[in-house]
């Protein structure tokens, strides 16, 4: 009991000091369609999913499962900076969102709403959102560009939790419930969480956890694969690698969404 207590007031205490960490999604040049763009196996986790063009006449796409009534929350947000900000809404790329029955709604902008999110420190601009009870199902977002730009999707409100994202999957029709998708991300139940204490003791070659932007990563399998060599991820084994990996990567949809992969919870505090 406790035991318990201690973890709810740790949960509060790590909710309220990542608010607005909106779990970060890249969607890559190959994201064209719902079917081949990521899904987001719970829609109400709170996501932040962007998406970026080199021209018009671009598209990008994902998916989002929810539950019979669920609160569906989706929001259109572009950084509060240029080109972005001084397009034209005409301009901006469009938000297709299809029901699981095949409805669709285009998110209307209609608001220029500031918005200052103190984790990433960036200022954005929200243009438009969209509220509404879910249907039972897999809800897909299109996004068609009208010229170089980049915008954020944020979908779901719930915090402090890691949401899984599912690449590869062809099973879009299926339940996730009832398939075995290949899943690239699969936050493990840890009933202590991830401390670092957890991630100092897991901090080798054979066992390399690493905090980046408070979320504790499990890079084993990455060291192999890494294109920068295997001694830049080596060296954050064990420790909070923030700096390192924002030093070389920030803003690399690539390197970002290849650590999505990777993703084991939200440290704890
Ligand atoms: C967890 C952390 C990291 C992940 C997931 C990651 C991921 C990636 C990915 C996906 C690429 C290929 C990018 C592309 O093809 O455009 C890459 C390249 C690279 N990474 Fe990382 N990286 C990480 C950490 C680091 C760190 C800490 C360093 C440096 C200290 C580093 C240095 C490099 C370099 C130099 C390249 C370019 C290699 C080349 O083009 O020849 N990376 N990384």
């Amino acid at each position: 009991m406790r035991k318990l207590l201690v973890g709810v007031l740790a949960s509060a205490i790590l909710f309220s000091g990542v608010a607005n960490a909106h779990q970060p999604v890249v969607l890559l040049d190959s994201d064209t369609t719902a079917a081949s763009g990521p899904l987001l196996v719970d829609g109400t986790v709170s996501f932040a999913v962007r998406a970026a063009f080199t021209k018009a006449g671009q598209k990008k796409a994902f998916r989002a499962q929810f539950k019979e009534g669920d609160a569906l929350a989706v929001q259109y947000l572009i950084v509060d900076k240029k080109p972005e900000n001084a397009l034209r809404n005409t301009s901006l790329p469009t938000l297709v969102i299809t029901d699981p029955a095949g409805s669709k709604v285009t998110m209307k902008f209609n608001e220029r709403t500031k918005f200052y999110e103190p984790w990433g420190k960036v200022n954005y601009l929200y243009l438009g959102r969209y509220s509404a009870e879910a249907k039972s199902g897999i809800y897909s977002f299109l996004i068609t560009s009208k010229s170089k730009s980049a915008i954020t999707i944020g979908v779901g409100e719930k915090e402090g939790v890691v949401g899984e994202v599912v690449r590869g999957s062809t099973e879009a029709a299926k339940p996730v419930a009832s398939s075995t998708p290949k899943a690239t991300a699969t936050p493990k139940a840890e009933p202590a969480g991830y401390t670092m204490e957890k991630v100092k003791s897991n901090n080798s070659k054979g066992s390399c956890w690493s905090v980046i932007n408070g979320y504790v990563y499990d890079l084993t399998k990455w060291i192999s694969s890494h294109p920068g060599g295997e001694g830049a991820i080596i060296s954050l084994c064990g420790k909070d690698g923030t700096n390192e990996f924002v030093a070389q990567h920030k803003g690399q949809g690539k390197a970002e969404a290849r650590l999505s992969g990777y993703v084991l919870g939200l440290l704890a505090k």
